[in-house]
Order: structure tokens, then C-alpha cells, then sequence
């Protein structure tokens, strides 16, 4: 107990790129195959998918688990909603050119820096991306050479210093996504911080109706994250029929074996020998699946980063605790009144 306290076994992190290794998937969970449904809605490499469930469900896990392992003729290109004006697409194209451009500076060692200053960008028409499209074929190699450094550098620095005529900024994340498709390969946009905008039900609504449109017809996938509140907002009603797919996690059958196998995994992961009975009672889990009952309501997914809050404060509990030779029933009762569970969207 101690060693999994101190290597935070349990903790829910807010970072995305860290979610992928947590994952258990679906099926494993006793759920219907989400992986697989996400695949292959990415697979068909156009328009809009929607991931919905309420806060903490697994939204972001899911999405980061099945891009993370998508194979080469796929390049996941993460934008974040923070500090852009999120209904006005010309606003989220421009924000999202700059942070495609940025993006691998932080993969580049210093000579591949000094090799952006060279030119390579190629113009290209309509009619050559309509062909390139057509004849998408998976390409192996390194994606963010220098050479197609140099070209989204350019190409984002054209259009960005170009006016702000909204279709031409629009018209410029285009080039910018067609040097993936030159490549051989889809650009995937994962628009998965859309939690931020929790308390603004005006920008989730605008963010559907205008800019999530604008972006389904973009030649790439898009991928966002939906709080299900948010799916009740006008403006995501209109668009919803535009989405290539739309995935609601649903509530996990067996719970209780589900949460066993997410602590497992997280057991494993903090390099600790021992299965989840020989550090939780029985009762525990019990009460553990019960909040998770408590959570999902419709036949949709529970909240799965309560159940964690509530592990990782019982295992505190219990490791203060030199008596406890595992996490009691007694010790997730207190740490289920200390951390009650919120709401299922930050929706007011
Ligand atoms: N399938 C899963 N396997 C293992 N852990 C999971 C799974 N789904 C979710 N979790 C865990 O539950 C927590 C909440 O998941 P996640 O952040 O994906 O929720 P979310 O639906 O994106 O929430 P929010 O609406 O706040 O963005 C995370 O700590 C994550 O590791
Ligand atoms: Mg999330």
C-alpha cells in the first residue's frame, strides 16, 4: 500500500499525453468495442467526430489511447481551445496554424532547426489536392522532417501575415494540411480541452455551430470531445448531422470487474506487485462500484476519475492507518464523503 501511495498509482492527471498508458479498452471493460468504432470513424479520414460523456467518463483517455496508436498514415495534431476565440473560425484556423507550425519545434535538434531557414514550400491548386486525396497511400518514415518543417513554416507565415480575410486564413490551414497529405498522410485535429469552456455554455454552442462546421470541411479528421450536456446546445444540434460519427460512452456493464481492471492496470503500471483484492476488501470495492452507479445515469458511462479521487484517498486513508493491512470498507466510506461526487458537466 505504501509503495502504490508513493508512486501515485492512483492519481488522475490532467495531462493528455499521460492518459494512453492508463487505458484499459472497452472490451476488456465488458463495453461495447469504442476503440475499434473510433478507429474506424478516423479511418474514413473526413469530417467531425463527436466523443461524448459526462466529466470524468473517459472521453480523453479514449481519444488519446486509439491516436496515440494510430498507424503512420495518420498524424494526430492536438489544438487546444485555450485563449482563442472559439465560435469565430477564422480566429480557431489561425490559433490552430500556429500551433501546428509550433508543434514539433520541440522535437528538432538544433541543425534541423537552422535547415528550417531553407525554402521549400510548394504552392499547390485545388485540383492537385483533390488528386492528391484520391490517391491517399499510407507513407512510412519520419513526418516532421526538416523539409516539411520548412513548409509549414512558410506556409503558416504566408497566410498569417497575408490580411484577415476569414476564408483565406481558412484556405491556409487547408495548405497547411495538405503538407501532410503530400506526405501520404491524414491529418488528424484532436480538439480534446473543450472542458475549458465549462461554466460558458455560449462558447461550447458557438464553437459547434460555426467552427466545428467550418472544420468538417476541411480535408481532415477532426476529433472532439463533448461534455453530454453540451449535445443538448442548439448550435451542436444543427451541426450534429454533419458528423462523420458521434461515440457515447456508455455506462460499463459489469462495474465492479471494470474498476478492478482499471486499478489493476494502474498497479501494474507504478511497477508493484500485488492484485487489486490483496490491496482492497471486498466491501470497498463494492462501495466503489455503487458510486459508479450513482454516476451513470441513462445507460451512459459513470465517472471514472471519481472512482479514482476516491481510491487514491482511501489508500491515503488506509496507509495513515498502521493498523490497516489493506484499504477497508471503513476507509473508502470516509473517503467517499470526502470527495462527493460533482457534477456531470460544468454546464450551469
Ligand atoms: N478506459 C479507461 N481505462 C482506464 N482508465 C480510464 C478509462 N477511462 C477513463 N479513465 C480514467 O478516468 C479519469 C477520467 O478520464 P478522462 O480524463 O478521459 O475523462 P473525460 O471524460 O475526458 O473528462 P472531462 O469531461 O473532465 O474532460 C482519468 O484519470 C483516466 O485515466
Ligand atoms: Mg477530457
Amino acid at each position: 500500500m505504501a509503495a502504490l501511495d508513493r508512486e501515485l498509482a492512483f492519481q488522475t492527471s490532467a495531462r493528455y499525453d499521460l492518459l494512453a498508458s492508463t487505458h484499459v479498452a472497452h472490451i476488456e471493460l465488458g463495453a461495447p468495442d469504442l476503440e475499434e468504432q473510433l478507429g474506424r470513424a478516423i479511418a474514413k479520414a473526413e469530417g467531425v467526430i463527436a466523443v461524448t460523456g459526462r466529466i470524468g467518463a473517459g472521453k480523453s483517455s479514449l481519444i488519446s489511447a486509439v491516436t496515440s496508436g494510430l498507424n503512420e498514415g495518420f498524424v494526430p495534431l492536438r489544438i487546444s481551445v485555450v485563449g482563442v476565440e472559439a465560435g469565430d473560425p477564422a480566429a480557431f484556423a489561425r490559433h490552430a496554424m500556429l500551433e501546428i507550425r509550433d508543434l514539433p519545434e520541440t522535437r528538432l535538434a538544433e541543425h534541423e532547426r537552422r535547415a528550417l531557414a531553407r525554402d521549400t514550400a510548394l504552392a499547390r491548386t485545388t485540383e492537385e489536392r483533390t488528386e492528391l486525396r484520391a490517391g491517399f497511400e499510407i507513407a512510412a518514415g519520419e513526418v516532421f522532417t526538416p523539409m516539411v518543417l520548412a513548409d509549414l513554416q512558410k506556409i503558416a507565415s504566408e497566410t498569417l501575415t497575408h490580411g484577415a480575410d476569414p476564408a483565406e486564413i481558412l484556405a491556409g490551414l487547408q495548405r497547411l494540411l495538405d503538407a501532410f497529405w503530400r506526405l501520404g498522410r491524414c491529418p488528424v485535429l484532436i480538439v480534446d480541452d473543450t472542458d475549458h469552456w465549462g461554466g460558458e455554455p455560449d462558447s461550447a454552442d458557438a464553437f459547434f455551430d460555426q467552427t466545428a462546421r467550418a472544420l468538417g470541411r476541411l480535408d481532415a479528421v477532426t476529433v472532439v470531445q463533448a461534455q453530454t450536456a453540451y449535445t443538448e446546445l442548439g448550435g451542436y444540434q444543427r451541426v450534429r448531422e454533419t458528423f462523420t460519427a458521434e461515440l457515447h460512452l456508455p455506462a460499463l456493464p459489469d462495474p465492479r470487474a471494470a474498476l478492478v481492471a482499471i486499478l489493476q492496470r494502474r498497479i501494474d503500471g507504478a511497477g508493484v506487485q500485488a492484485r487489486v483484492s490483496d490491496v482492497f476488501e471486498p466491501g470497498g470495492l463494492d462501495l466503489l462500484r455503487d458510486a459508479y452507479l450513482a454516476s451513470a445515469a441513462d445507460g451512459r458511462a459513470g465517472d471514472l476519475r471519481h472512482l479514482l479521487v476516491v481510491a487514491r484517498s482511501a489508500l491515503e486513508l488506509a496507509v495513515e492507518d498502521e493498523l490497516a493491512g489493506q484499504v477497508g470498507t471503513g476507509q473508502v466510506q470516509e473517503a467517499l464523503a470526502r470527495n462527493p461526487l460533482g457534477p456531470g458537466s460544468a454546464l450551469p
